[in-house]
């Protein structure tokens, strides 16, 4: 413990390396249905930005095909074949260029086909002339990976539509560090702190505890849509879910063995489109478990937060999770983590500043061991904040929600959540 917090404190100016790719954006893009995608290019600048734009999360669903040859090759395309949901067509043409171009496509293009079209122009003339020939979207180039998903992303959510659901996956780097007590007290405090109406999604249908957490026995849950895949929509998973608090709703799982629980990559698509059409927040309690439907769902969240213990077990899968995320992730903010029981007596373990450098990136938190609220809590069906209000890890797990629903910054300096942390091995030290 002693060397543990000098080493912490000798780390604290070391600067944690940040990727460039980490600033891509925070922005909330909800991903378009399953389109076909046309685009036709003229720079490789852009082609390169519209397969990569194919390939990042949003666009998962749907099918992107790139050609060279702008305007005119999509004319020359389509003038035997049916046009795609989207075309985007790169133009480095001058004005007249470009409308005379889309008005020969005009001929052959189905009208319920849109139109992105990626210039050099910067023109109002332009764009007005654009607007009036139905082309939905002009974006000035150089564009980057982002632009072409947000324009393609943007043709399919109305912009007078409320914000739609954010979907946050909590998930342990090993079995038992306590990724459900994390994500059911985050859901918890998104719903009470930030006022956002939020689902917490059980998805470990054996064994889950939400139930248990929220002190709540409802008949219905998330089996009842995952085994009637065809009788999913809003109007359905509306009515499976139980009603814990004011902003907060569980779709529980059913916690029975009578049946064995093995799906397909996509067996929770459906039930996460519809809640995210209506839902403002979505914490899903993922099991730790590496299957092709858990991969798949921490790959689509919108933020996910990866919980370890402070063992090299955890170490070392918290690595490999964080690697493989970002990685299939490169257009979006890297995966969160936090530390959780941290401090148990006498156990050698760890350090918060070891996980920073192994990782690149601080921890969200560091919530210490404390096994008699904890207790309490899982064992009453009552969240860590309702045992003891001001308790310090309630006020971690609120400013765990403010981060994940991106309501403030990530402190990702020890003068945040890490203090109450270092304050106690000093102490301990001393
Ligand atoms: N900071 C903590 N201090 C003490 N006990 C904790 C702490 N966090 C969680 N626990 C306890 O650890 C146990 C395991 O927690 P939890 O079920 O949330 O873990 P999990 O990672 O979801 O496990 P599983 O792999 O089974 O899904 C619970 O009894 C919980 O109350
Ligand atoms: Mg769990």
């Amino acid at each position: 413990m002693i060397k543990h917090a000098s080493q912490v404190a000798a780390d604290e100016n070391e600067p944690i390396p940040v990727q460039p790719a980490e600033q891509a954006t925070d922005e909330h893009i909800a991903p378009a249905p399953r389109v076909s995608v046309q685009a036709f290019c003229e720079t490789v600048e852009t082609a390169a930005a519209v397969q990569a734009a194919g390939e990042d999360r949003r666009l998962g669903k749907a099918h992107v095909k790139i050609q060279m040859g702008g305007v005119a090759a999509a004319v020359e395309a389509y003038r035997s074949s049916p046009t795609p949901n989207v075309i985007v067509l790169e133009s480095e043409n001058h004005s007249d260029e470009i409308l005379h171009g889309l008005d020969k496509l005009a001929e052959v293009c189905d009208s319920g086909t849109r139109v992105i079209v990626v210039g050099r122009v910067n023109d109002v003339t332009l764009y007005r002339d654009l607007t009036r020939r139905g082309v939905s979207e002009y974006l000035i180039g150089p564009v980057g990976t982002i632009d072409i998903v947000r324009a393609i992303c943007g043709l399919f959510s109305s912009p007078d539509a409320k914000p739609v659901g954010r979907i946050i996956a909590v998930v342990g780097a090993k079995g038992g560090v306590g990724a459900s007590t994390v994500a059911h007290n985050v859901g918890w405090a998104i719903a009470r702190d930030l006022l956002l109406d939020s689902v917490v999604t059980d998805l470990d249908l054996a064994f889950g505890t939400a139930g248990l957490d929220y002190n709540q026995d409802p008949p219905q849950g998330i089996a009842d849509a995952v085994f009637s895949p065809d009788r999913v929509d809003s109007a359905f998973v509306d009515r499976l879910l139980s009603k814990c608090t004011d902003h907060l709703s569980l779709l529980a799982a059913p916690a029975t063995l009578d049946r064995v629980y093995d799906f397909g990559a996509d067996a929770f698509d459906s039930i996460l489109d519809s809640l995210r059409g209506t839902i403002p927040c979505v914490v899903l309690d993922v099991p730790h478990m590496w299957s092709g439907w858990t991969k798949r769902l921490l790959v689509s969240a919108d933020d996910i937060l990866v919980v370890a213990g402070p063992d090299l077990a955890n170490l070392r899968n918290a690595k490999n999770l964080v690697d493989l995320l970002r990685a299939a992730r490169p257009n979006d903010h890297r995966p969160h983590y936090c530390l959780n029981q941290v401090g148990v007596p006498k156990r050698p373990e760890i350090t918060p500043a070891d996980f920073a450098k192994a990782l690149e990136d601080q921890p969200l938190a560091v919530i210490p061991f404390e096994p008699q609220i904890f207790g309490t809590a899982a064992n009453n069906g009552q969240m860590i904040a309702e045992v003891s209000k001001g308790h310090k890890t309630a006020e971690m797990f609120r400013q765990l929600a403010q981060v994940l629903t991106g309501r403030a910054e990530a402190k990702r300096s020890r003068g945040g959540l890490l203090t109450p942390l270092l304050a106690k091995l000093r102490r301990k030290s001393a």
